[in-house]
């Protein structure tokens, strides 16, 4: 989809001079008309009004209100977007606005949309921000997944949008636009990597697209290590997740670099796992396809580094990715098995399905060697941290306070949001073995944090934070699908950081 944004004072984007497939106006519960929408009531006969007097416009919040060829106007349909009162949106009302407005949209043969959004106001939020959900939310709408069916969907016809805004516009407001159409791109390469399935997602595949990525880009340059080149750096732990599978495991490093080369990278980490069976410690069978999606971490970093390869800020950006399949098998680890890190600690593996920490820890050892001014890892980790957030938040780990701040207002803002757990010593205790340095599984309770400690283990010599997004990469049920997340997370931690 192509973005524009552009004032209203310009001669062909007044309300009634925009030469548009789907002019939107707002509309309140309370208050008087939009300067925008009055514009289109009088050119229109009093249309609007006529609709408010009749009782078919309520201006509730999402209400949406379809006119075809309304007269007065050069668009061919009028939207009328109901936003509830005047005097501000919240956060969650303005979403769910969005999410109407856009499927309403997309129910017609639309081709370009034209949003006069200035009056759009939510408490505490810029106007840019408006925008940026805008953009996110347009983008969102149209995405739906048709790589392995026969019969493809139609593309929507949904293509270009225009945010229109009163008077000049901003510095600001061009910067976000530029970050939110990054973004939405990201979003969109994340889901579909996601929504792959394990049979053609496989580590392989994943350092494949990954390499491509660097073809088209200058600032990227990928390199991808083999499974003898992972065991030559003692990678004992992430290799023993592999052993079962005969997909070899990769591990792929992506590296950005739009600012200076002295300058300290920010390293992503993403969990890769394409198919996690549990392997020895086999899970069961009802639901197992959705561990498909057990590569959403490493999706979100790759949907990052494609923003990044888009946007092109001058900030440095590491972004690594360890995959593997996780197999039982003859060759798989078995529950007592011991197994030596890259770090030296030796791990007492009492539960195959708890391998996304044995593949993660090798990869935050490794990152090391880039002096990293921070390294944040993504990961499908427990079930635990669903069931302790659900799909709302991911749930946010650091040794670094500042750090988690600045993570927690980025999702905030970016409508991606975590909660900050803890990583209290008490947790740690739980992950102490009779036979080796760490077991990889803390007993039964608080199993996200002991998880997070686990890695902590790992992450001792730089600035550290995880995101367990076991509860918000996916949707499960009638929509289930991935969800892109935490990518407009990541993106604004990566750009507010950088100002
Ligand atoms: N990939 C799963 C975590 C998961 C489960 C994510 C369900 C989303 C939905 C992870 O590898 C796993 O299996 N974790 C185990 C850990 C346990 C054995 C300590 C879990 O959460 O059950
Ligand atoms: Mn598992
Ligand atoms: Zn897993």
């Amino acid at each position: 989809m192509k973005f524009t944004i552009a004032s209203s004072s310009s001669a062909n984007l007044t309300v009634t001079t925009a030469k548009s497939s789907c002019v939107v106006l707002p509309i309140f519960e309370k208050g008087k008309l939009a300067n925008s929408t009055s514009e289109f009531d009088k050119a229109s006969g009093g249309l609007v009004q006529k609709l408010i007097k009749s009782g078919d416009i309520k201006g509730k919040n999402a209400e949406c209100t379809l006119l075809h060829h309304p007269a007065g106007m050069k668009a061919e349909r009028v939207i009328l977007l109901g936003l509830g009162d005047q005097k501000g949106s919240s956060i969650s009302n303005l979403r769910k606005a969005l999410q109407a407005l856009f499927a309403c949209i997309n129910k017609t043969a639309s081709k370009s949309v034209h949003l006069y959004f200035s009056e759009i106001t939510v408490e505490g939020k810029e106007p840019e921000w408006v925008a940026e959900q805008a953009i996110l939310a347009a983008a969102g709408s149209t995405y739906s997944y048709q790589e392995t069916k026969s019969k493809k969907t139609p593309a929507p016809s949904f293509k270009q949008f225009t945010l229109v805004c009163d008077g000049k516009v901003s510095a600001a407001i061009k910067a976000s636009v530029a970050q939110a159409a990054a973004t939405a791109e990201g979003v969109a390469a994340a889901k579909e990597l996601g929504n792959l399935p394990g049979n053609i997602c496989t580590p392989s595949y994943i350092a494949k697209q990954a390499k491509a990525l660097a073809r088209k880009s200058s600032s990227l340059s990928v390199n991808v290590l083999s499974e003898k080149q992972m065991a030559d750096l003692g990678m004992g732990s992430l290799l023993s997740v592999s052993a079962g599978s005969k997909e070899p495991a990769q591990l792929i490093v992506m590296n950005y670099q739009g600012g200076a080369k002295s300058k300290a990278p920010t390293v992503l980490v993403g969990k890769g796992i394409t198919f996690d069976t549990g392997g020895i410690s086999l899970k069961p069978g009802a639901g197992m396809d959705e561990m498909k999606f057990d590569m959403c971490g490493a999706a979100s970093v790759m949907g990052v580094i494609t923003a990044l390869t888009e946007l092109k800020p001058k900030i440095n950006v590491i972004g690594v990715i360890a995959a593997a399949e996780n197999m039982p098998s003859g060759k798989a680890t078995k529950p007592g098995d011991i197994v030596t890190s890259m770090a030296g600690k030796t791990i007492e593996i009492l539960n195959t399905d708890a391998e996304g920490r044995l593949v993660l820890c090798d990869a935050l050892t490794y990152v090391e060697r880039f002096k990293p001014a921070a390294v944040i890892d993504i990961a499908t980790l427990t079930g635990a941290c669903v069931v302790a957030l659900g799909a709302h938040a991911s749930g946010l780990y650091s040794n670094r306070d500042e750090l988690a701040a600045k993570l927690l207002s980025a999702g905030e803002s970016a409508g991606d949001r975590a909660w900050h757990m803890p990583l209290w010593d008490e947790y740690k205790e739980q992950l102490s073995s009779n036979f080796a340095d760490l077991a990889n599984i803390g007993g039964p309770g608080g199993g996200s944090v002991t998880a997070a400690c686990f890695l902590s283990h790992f992450t001792e010599s730089y600035p550290w934070a995880h995101l367990d997004i076991a509860g918000t990469a996916w949707l499960s049920g009638n929509a289930k699908g991935a969800t892109g997340r935490p990518v407009p997370l990541l993106m604004n931690y990566l750009i507010n950081n950088a100002k």
